[in-house]
Formats: C-alpha cells, structure tokens, sequence
C-alpha cells in the first residue's frame, strides 16, 4: 500500500471539507434566521426609547460609559443605572449633584 499523498486525496478532502462547512453554515444560518421572530423587540421599541437612542448617540455617552457592557470603560455601567440610582428621583438627584459648570459645557 502506498503511504504517498495524492493530488486526488487532497482534492477530495479540499471538496469534501468545503461541503461541509457549507453545510454548516447554512445550518447555523437558517437556525438563526428562524429563531428571529422570538427575539424581536421592535413592539417595545416607543418614542421615548429612540428619543433615548438619538441622545445616546448625539452626546457620545459611549465614549466614555457601558451600555449592557458595549461602550467605553471609563465612566459607570449605564444599563442599570435607573434602578441602581433609585428611580426618576435618584437620576434627578444625580444631575442636580453635578457642578453646575460641568453641566454647562453639554451644549
Ligand atoms: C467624558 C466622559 C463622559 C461622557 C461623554 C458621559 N459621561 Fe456620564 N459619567 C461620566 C463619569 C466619569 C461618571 C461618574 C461620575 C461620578 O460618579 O461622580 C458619569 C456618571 C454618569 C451617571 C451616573 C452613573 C452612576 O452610576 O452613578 C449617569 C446617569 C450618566 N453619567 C449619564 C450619562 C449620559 C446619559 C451621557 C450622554 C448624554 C453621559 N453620561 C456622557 C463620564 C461621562
């Protein structure tokens, strides 16, 4: 028997391998894709919330905080921030901490 490796082997193993990462894919892809309608949230997507989103991206607040752990590292995690502060009093609470010239400059 012949130990050599052939150009015959190698392309089978080239086409075999392909198809089945082919078929791999397609697999994960179509799982994913049928998976989509359970995870769409776009009925709890309001006004108040893309208002939220406008804001978030308008004023950068990712250069510097997390939000559900994307952003920057440099400021706290603001995913939590509301219940953690305790609610519409602690944010306004927080706001009215801050000296007023540092406020002055989000324009
Ligand atoms: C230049 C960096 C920077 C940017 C930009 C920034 N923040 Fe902050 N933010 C901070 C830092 C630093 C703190 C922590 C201050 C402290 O605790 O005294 C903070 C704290 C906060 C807190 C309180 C969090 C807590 O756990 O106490 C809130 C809420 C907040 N920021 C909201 C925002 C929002 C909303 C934006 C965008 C409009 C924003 N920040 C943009 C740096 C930034």
């Amino acid at each position: 028997m012949s130990q050599s490796f052939t150009k015959a082997m190698a392309r089978n193993i080239f086409y075999g391998g392909s198809l089945f990462f082919i078929l791999v894919f397609l697999g994960l892809s179509f799982d994913t894709n049928s998976s989509l309608p359970e995870r769409d949230n776009r009925g709890a997507i309001t006004e108040t919330v893309a208002h939220g989103k406008r804001l978030w991206e308008e004023n950068n607040c990712i250069g510097c905080h997390t939000l559900l752990g994307e952003g920057a590292y440099f400021a706290p995690e603001l995913g939590n921030v509301y219940k953690r502060l305790g609610g519409k009093a602690g944010i306004i609470g927080f706001i009215k901490s801050r000296p007023a010239a540092s406020v002055s400059l989000i324009s």
